[in-house]
């Protein structure tokens, strides 16, 4: 199983930036044989359109549409992400449920559509507060955690969660320079896949060149902020795992 590197672009970049990354990863050689992970990018909506030759990547967007009715001025659906290439979606990233107030039945909403149509979920989830108890903290967070999880999958078909993969970020490792210690994703990630086996399970938060190698064992792949936009941080932790 190829590891998963994700990169999310949030609200960063412009026609420019994003413009010569795209030509910097289209170009590259190392890319388009990938043996141990596979690359999967996501812009913004606007930019989606310019990763149109995606022979050595995968392309993502970061949210779609809960609504059915195309009368929904300013949303987005599942369907247009496809056309406009996208294999993956990602649902839930706790900016999202914290800035948007997005709730737990717009989440299961937004699955639904993106299965609908074909595109694989990259679901976010985590725990808020850090507890320097790590005894306690971890088992209040696995609770928390599987409480989201289930809040958005539990009416979702059984056969479909292969096509979900559950991304763990504690909100409080995201942009802080903060990575849990390899104890607690361990213990995080065994419970999530204990309770979901069909479903891969990523961490993101923090994330980059110097630790992506500890974190990287410990589960199915990184889901990359900040580093994601430095391309060439993003190339050379894929040619280190290459190696
Ligand atoms: P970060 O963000 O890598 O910048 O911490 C991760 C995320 O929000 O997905």
């Amino acid at each position: 199983m190829k590891k998963l590197i994700i990169g999310n672009f949030k609200m960063n970049d412009n026609l420019l930036t994003i413009y010569e990354y795209k030509n910097r990863i289209i170009e590259n050689e190392l890319l388009k044989n990938l043996q141990f992970c596979k690359l999967i990018l996501c812009p913004a909506f606007p930019y989606l359109s310019f990763f149109n030759n995606r022979n050595n990547f995968s392309l993502g967007a970061q949210n779609c549409s809960h609504l059915n009715e195309k009368s929904s001025t300013g949303e987005v659906s599942a369907m247009m992400l496809r056309e406009f290439g996208c294999e993956y979606v990602i649902i839930g990233h706790s900016e999202r449920r914290l800035k948007l107030n997005e709730n737990s039945e717009q989440i299961t909403g937004k699955i639904k559509q993106a299965l609908k149509v074909g595109l694989k979920i990259i679901l976010c989830i985590g725990d808020m507060e850090y507890n320097s108890d790590t005894e306690k903290n971890i088992g209040e967070a696995i609770d928390f955690v599987l409480d989201q999880c289930a809040a958005s999958l539990n009416s979702i078909e059984q056969q479909l969660l292969k096509n979900i993969t559950l991304a763990y970020e504690p909100v409080w490792a995201i942009g802080s320079g903060i990575v849990p210690n390899s104890d607690y994703i361990k213990r995080m990630v065994a419970a999530l896949k204990q309770n979901f086996p069909e479903c891969l399970v990523c961490y993101g938060g923090s994330a980059n060149s110097e630790n992506v190698q500890d974190i990287l064992h410990l589960c199915d792949g990184i889901l990359f902020g900040k580093t994601s936009l430095d391309v060439d941080q993003i190339l050379k932790i894929i040619s280190e795992l290459e190696k």
